[in-house]
C-alpha cells in the first residue's frame, strides 16, 4: 500500500512518484493550497494538494484529524527558504496526484502535540491514541532497542533463550501472589510466578547451563513510580560459576548496552560496596551516587550528652546517631526545615535537629540550633570536624532505630540533593554486595530472607547459620544505577541440606517446604551444579535509559497505581456461570472497578 515511510521520504528522491500512507497530523489551508502533515512511525511529510487537482484537492477538504489516507504524488523540493530542519524529510513536499480516505477518525479525545496537558487517566484509557504521540513511540522503539542489544549479547555468549511456565505455584519474591482458579482441579490454584527462580533452577539441573528469558513476572504489591503488577525481567541463569565471573559478564553487557544505545560509557569496572558501607553512609542499599551528600555517624559523639533524644540510641547497638551535613543550607528558611522534618516523619522519624553554621570562627555564637544547649563545646567542636562544615552550611541529625534513621536520612539526602539541585550528571553504576542473609523481623518475631531463600551463604559463614543467622553473609549482588536498583542475583544454594537449613532457620517447617519446594529439595539431590544468576528489571532500564519519570511510560499498557487498566477495565466482575464452573463462590459482590489514580 505504500512505497515509503512518510518519515523517509527526503530530496533523494527528488522528481520520484511515492506512495505513503498514514494519519492527518495537521492541515493548513493557505489560500486556496491545502498542506497536510502526513504521519506514520517514521515521522512526518509534508503533502501539498493543488485547487487545479480538483479530486485530490476535493477530498484534502474533507480530511479531518487522524484520518487515515493513502497519497501518491511527486516529491518536490520546497521552495527556497521553507526548508524544516526538525524533520528527516524537511527538506522536500509531496505534491499530491492521488488522495484517498482509507478511514475517517472521530475527534481524538486529546491533542497528539507534546505540549499538551493530558491526565494519565485519560491517556491510558485510550492509549492507543497516547502510544501515537512521537516520544511514545520513541520510547517503545528505544525499549525494543535495548531487549535486542541484550539478547544479542546474550545469545552472542551461548545463552539458551528457554520459556517457563506462567500458570504454576507459588514463587517466594517477597511480594503477594496472582492467584489463578483451576477449573480441572476444583479448589485448587495456579499462582503466576514473582519470577521464574525455581524454574531456571532446575534448568541448571538438567544440564542447560545457560539460559535467559525475557519474561512477564507478576508481583501484587504495592505500586510505585518504578512497580507494575506486571512487569518484565531479563532473567539469567548459568552453571559452575562464581560471583566474579557472573558480575563482570553482566557488567561488560550493561556497558555494551549504553556505549550501543546511548552512546556513554560506563565505568570498568563498576564500583562496588558492601551493604553494611552503603547503609552506613547512605542510609539505602540502593545509594545514588550522583548525590554527594553523605551520612556521618555520630554515635559515639553523643554517648554522654544530657539529651536522652541523642544518647538514648548512641547507647544502644540497634540504633543510630548520623549528621547529614548540608554544604550551604544554613539560608535554609525555619518553614523549609519544618518541611524536611515533615518529610522524615514519613519514614517515623520523630525529629530533625539542625545546626546551622553562620560563622564557623565565632564559636557557639556563629552557631544556631535548638540543641545548642545540650551538647558541651568538645562535642561541638568534634561534629564539626568530623562533618568538615564550613561557615554557610547546616548539620541535619537523625537519632533513633538504626533501621529509621537509615530510611529517613537516607531519603531526605536524595530529597535535598534534588531540591538543591546538587544531583550530578550522568550515570553512576555499582555493585552492592555482601548483603546479610536475614533480617530480624520485629513484629512476626522471626528471621526473613534478605533476597530469596535460594540465595547461598558464604562459605566461610556456613557455621553461623546455626550460631549466628543474623551475621551471616549471603553471595547476593545487587546493581544499582543512580539510586535505582536495576538487578539483583545471587550464587544459589545448590545443596538439599543447605537449603533445609536455610527453609528451617526462615520458619518455614519440614511440611510446608516439602509442600511448597519439595520439587527443588529433590531436584538438589540429583546432581545439581553449582550456579548463580540474576534478573533485571527491563521496565527499570528503559525508564532510567529514556530519562521518564515513570515505568508507566515505557510499557505499551500499564495499570494505574491501583493496579487495574483504564483501557480494558480490568480487573472485572465475571459470570455466575464462570465462577460455578471454577467452584467458586464469592464472599462479597465484586466491587466496581476503580480506574483512578
Ligand atoms: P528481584 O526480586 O530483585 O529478584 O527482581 C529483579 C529485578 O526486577 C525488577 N523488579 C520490578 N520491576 C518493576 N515492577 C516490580 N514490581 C518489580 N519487582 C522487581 C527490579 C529488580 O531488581 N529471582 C530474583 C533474581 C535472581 O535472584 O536471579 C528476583 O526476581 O529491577
Ligand atoms: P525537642 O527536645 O523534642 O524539642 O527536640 C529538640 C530538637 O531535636 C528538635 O529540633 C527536634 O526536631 C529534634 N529531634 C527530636 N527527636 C529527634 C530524633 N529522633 N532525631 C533527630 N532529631 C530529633
Amino acid at each position: 500500500m505504500r512505497s515509503h515511510y512518510c518519515g523517509d521520504v527526503n530530496e533523494t528522491l527528488e522528481g520520484q512518484t511515492v506512495t505513503v500512507a498514514g494519519w492527518m497530523h495537521r492541515r493548513r489551508d493557505h489560500g486556496g493550497v491545502i498542506f497536510i502533515d502526513l504521519r506514520d512511525r517514521e515521522g512526518l511529510v509534508q503533502v501539498v494538494c493543488n485547487p487545479d487537482d480538483a479530486e485530490s484537492f476535493a477530498v484534502a477538504e474533507r480530511v479531518r484529524s487522524e484520518y487515515v489516507l493513502q497519497i501518491e504524488g511527486v516529491v518536490n523540493l520546497r521552495p527556497e527558504g521553507s526548508d524544516n530542519p526538525d524533520l528527516n524529510s524537511g527538506k522536500i513536499e509531496i505534491i499530491a496526484k492521488r488522495l484517498d480516505i482509507l478511514n475517517s477518525s472521530e475527534t481524538p479525545p486529546f491533542p497528539l502535540s507534546e505540549q499538551a496537558e493530558v491526565s494519565e487517566d485519560v491517556r491510558l484509557r485510550h492509549r492507543y491514541i497516547d502510544l501515537r504521540r512521537p516520544e511514545m513511540l520513541q520510547k517503545l522503539r528505544f525499549r525494543s532497542q535495548i531487549t535486542r542489544v541484550l539478547r544479542n549479547f546474550l545469545d552472542d555468549n551461548g545463552f539458551l533463550d528457554i520459556e517457563t511456565p506462567i500458570l504454576t505455584k507459588a514463587t517466594p519474591e517477597g511480594a503477594r501472589d496472582y492467584l489463578v482458579p483451576s477449573r480441572t482441579h476444583a479448589g485448587s490454584f495456579f499462582a503466576l510466578p514473582q519470577s521464574p527462580q525455581l524454574f531456571k533452577q532446575l534448568l541448571m539441573v538438567s544440564g542447560m547451563d545457560r539460559y535467559y528469558q525475557v519474561v512477564r513476572c507478576f508481583r501484587d504489591e504495592d505500586l510505585r513510580a518504578d512497580r507494575q503488577p506486571e512487569f518484565t525481567q531479563l532473567d539469567i541463569e548459568t552453571s559452575f560459576v562464581e560471583e566474579e565471573d557472573l558480575m563482570s559478564m553482566m557488567e561488560e553487557m550493561i556497558r555494551k548496552l549504553f556505549a550501543n544505545v546511548l552512546e556513554q560509557s560506563l565505568p570498568n569496572p563498576f564500583p562496588r560496596m558492601t551493604y553494611a558501607e552503603a547503609m552506613a553512609r547512605y542510609g539505602s542499599d540502593k545509594p545514588d551516587l550522583r548525590i554527594p551528600l553523605e551520612l556521618i555517624e555520630v554515635s559515639d559523639l553523643m554517648k554522654e550528652v544530657d539529651f536522652k533524644v541523642f544518647s538514648d540510641p548512641a547507647n544502644d547497638e540497634k540504633s543510630r546517631v548520623t549528621a547529614l551535613r548540608v554544604p550551604n543550607g544554613s539560608n535554609l528558611s525555619r518553614k523549609e526545615i519544618d518541611d524536611y522534618t515533615k518529610y522524615v516523619g514519613i519514614y517515623g522519624a520523630k525529629g530533625l535537629a539542625y545546626i546551622k553554621i553562620n560563622d564557623i570562627d565565632a564559636g557557639r555564637e556563629g552557631l544556631q540550633s535548638p540543641i545548642l544547649k545540650f551538647l558541651p563545646d568538645e562535642v561541638v567542636e568534634a561534629i564539626l570536624k568530623r562533618t568538615h562544615s564550613q561557615t554557610g552550611d547546616l548539620i541535619f541529625f537523625g537519632a533513633d532505630k538504626a533501621s529509621i534513621v537509615n530510611e529517613a536520612l537516607g531519603a531526605l539526602r536524595v530529597k535535598l540533593g534534588h531540591d538543591l539541585g546538587l544531583v550530578e550528571h550522568g550515570w553512576k553504576p555499582l555493585w552492592v554486595v555482601a548483603f546479610p542473609m536475614f533480617e530480624w523481623d520485629e513484629k512476626a518475631e522471626r528471621w526473613t530472607a534478605l533476597h530469596h531463600p535460594f540465595t547461598a551463604p558464604r562459605q566461610s559463614d556456613i557455621a553461623l547459620l546455626e550460631t549466628d543467622p543474623g551475621k551471616c553473609l549471603s553471595r547476593a549482588y545487587d546493581m544499582v544505577l543512580n539510586g535505582t536498583e536495576l538487578g539483583g542475583g545471587s550464587i544459589r544454594i545448590h545443596k538439599a541440606d543447605v537449603q533445609s537449613q536455610v527453609f528451617k532457620l526462615l520458619g518455614i517447617a519440614q511440611e510446608e517446604a516439602d509442600d511448597k519446594f519439595g520439587f527443588l529439595l529433590d531436584a538438589l539431590k540429583y546432581g545439581c551444579p553449582p550456579h548463580g544468576g540474576l534478573a533485571f528489571g527491563l521496565d527499570r532500564l528503559a525508564m532510567l535509559m529514556t530519562g521518564s519519570a515513570s515505568i508507566r511510560d515505557v510499557m505499551a499498557f500499564p495499570k494505574t497505581q491501583s493496579a487495574s487498566c483504564p483501557l480494558t477495565n480490568a480487573p472485572s466482575a465475571v459470570s455466575d456461570a464462570q465462577l460455578k464452573e471454577l467452584n467458586i463462590r464469592l464472599r462479597k459482590a465484586p466491587t466496581i472497578s476503580d480506574t483512578s489514580e
